[in-house]
C-alpha cells in the first residue's frame, strides 16, 4: 500500500505492506534504528514515538495508520535539541547502560515534561510505568528526569 507521512518533518512516501508495524517501517524502510523493538506486543516501551503530538507504541500501530500523520522518532527530538536537556541529566546520572530503553524513555520522559514540567517524582514514575529497564534499576532515570524538570523551571538540579 502507499503511505504518505510527515517524519521528523520531512515529508515521507512509501510503499508498506499492510501489515508492517510502524516501528519495523521506521527501522527498516527509514533507518532511523533509533526506535527499538523490544516485547513487539506494547508491554516495554522501547518503541515509543510520537504521533501527532501524542506518545505511542510504534509496535502496536500498523505503518499504514499513520497515513497522513506526522511521526517524530528520537532521532528527530535529538536532532533538533528538544531533548538535549534530558540527555545531558540521562549521561551525568548514569540513567543509561546498555541503552536500549533509552530512546523510549526520553520519549517518554519529554511528553510529561512537555505536560506538567512541575513533574513529582512520583508523576515521573507513573508516566515511565509503562518503559522497562533491564539494566538501571530505575532510580538513576527518575533522578535525571528530576533534574530536568527542576532545571526547566528554573532552579538548580
Ligand atoms: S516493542 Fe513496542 S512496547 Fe515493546
Ligand atoms: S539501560 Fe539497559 S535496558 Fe535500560
Amino acid at each position: 500500500m502507499q503511505i504518505s507521512l510527515q517524519v521528523n518533518g520531512e515529508r515521507v512516501d512509501a510503499q508498506v505492506l499492510p501489515r508492517m508495524n510502524l516501528a519495523d517501517f521506521l527501522r527498516e524502510q527509514l533507518h532511523l534504528t533509533g526506535t527499538h523493538v523490544g516485547c513487539e506486543h506494547g508491554v516495554c516501551g522501547a518503541c515509543t514515538v510520537r504521533v501527532d503530538g501524542e506518545i505511542v507504541r510504534a509496535c502496536l500501530m500498523l505503518a499504514v495508520q499513520a497515513h497522513g500523520a506526522s511521526v517524530q522518532t528520537i532521532e528527530g527530538l535529538s536532532d533538533s535539541g528538544e531533548v538535549a536537556d534530558l540527555q545531558a541529566a540521562f549521561r551525568d546520572r548514569n540513567a543509561l547502560q546498555c541503552g536500549y530503553c533509552t530512546p523510549g524513555m526520553l520519549m517518554a520522559a519529554q511528553d510529561l515534561l512537555t505536560q506538567k514540567v512541575e513533574a513529582s517524582r512520583e508523576d515521573i514514575r507513573e508516566h515511565l510505568s509503562g518503559n522497562y529497564c533491564r539494566c538501571t534499576g530505575y532510580q538513576a532515570i527518575i533522578d535525571a528526569v528530576e533534574a530536568t524538570a527542576r532545571h526547566r523551571k528554573g532552579l538548580r538540579p
